[in-house]
């Protein structure tokens, strides 16, 4: 399984329901990578399942952005996470609060897909946030402890692993936390929920070319999960200067 220690910091670029075979082409010849990043850091492009064995390139890897709870059999319209690996994915998106809230997807079901990913080599980039609701009633750490814990198995290796950190009122709203909650909340779960500090946590949440800097720097955050703003290559582009 590839080695994620050795990378100072990850960039996640999440299509979400978005792209087609144009877009994909012009998004690989207008893509901005400066090889001297690349030594240190990482870029993961998640597109939509189709378009994923359409990339090949040495500059950045694939992920995934769902897997399914089955391993396989009699499941119609369902990718399990040995399909994803085979067509050269490294990463799989887990638990994404739109697939927690549209889809429903319980802690159990994440659980599953997570000892799904880590059986076939894909690196889980476990989602877990709280709503505006809970962080009003100061619940946010409980919401996260418990989605943690209950959404990793036991014996994970946490080296094998990404958390992203993606508040819900944060996304897709332009709205992000003050600088010091990101920062409060990192160090929480690096050193409250895991009690070890190497476990890689990006950020997620209404990431811009004209905030990404401010929080990419933090120490305590290992890189950025970015939706909206990984599509349009204006703004990418400057996210992924570093
Ligand atoms: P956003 O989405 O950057 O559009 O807020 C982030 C995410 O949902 O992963």
């Amino acid at each position: 399984m590839l080695e994620i220690e050795k990378f100072n910091k990850i960039v996640i670029a999440n299509w979400k329901l978005n792209g087609s075979t144009s877009f994909l082409r012009d998004y690989l010849n207008n893509i901005e990578i400066k090889q001297s990043n690349l030594r240190d850091n990482c870029l993961i492009i998640c597109p939509p399942t189709p378009y994923i064995k359409e990339i090949n390139s040495s500059e950045f890897l694939k992920g995934a952005q769902d897997c399914s709870q089955f391993e396989e059999g009699a499941f119609t319209g369902e990718i399990n996470a040995k399909m994803l690996k085979d067509i050269g994915c490294d990463f799989c998106i887990i638990g994404h609060s739109e697939r927690r809230n549209h889809f429903k997807e319980s802690n159990e079901t994440i659980l599953t897909k997570i000892t799904n990913c880590i059986n076939n080599d894909l690196i889980p980039i476990c989602c877990v946030g709280e709503s505006l609701e809970e962080k009003k009633q100061g619940l946010t750490k409980e919401v996260l402890k418990d989605q943690i814990t209950k959404s990793l198995p036991k014996n994970i290796n946490l080296n094998k692993i990404i958390i992203a950190y993606e508040p819900l009122w944060s996304i897709g709203t332009g709205i992000i936390p003050k600088i010091e909650d990101i920062v409060s909340i990192h160090n929480y779960i690096k050193n409250s929920i895991f009690l070890e500090n190497n476990t890689k946590i990006v950020y997620g949440g209404s990431v811009k070319a004209n905030n990404c800097k401010k929080i990419i720097n933090l120490k305590e955050v290992d890189g950025l999960l970015v939706g909206g703003a990984s599509l349009n290559l204006d703004e990418f582009n400057k996210i992924i200067e570093f």
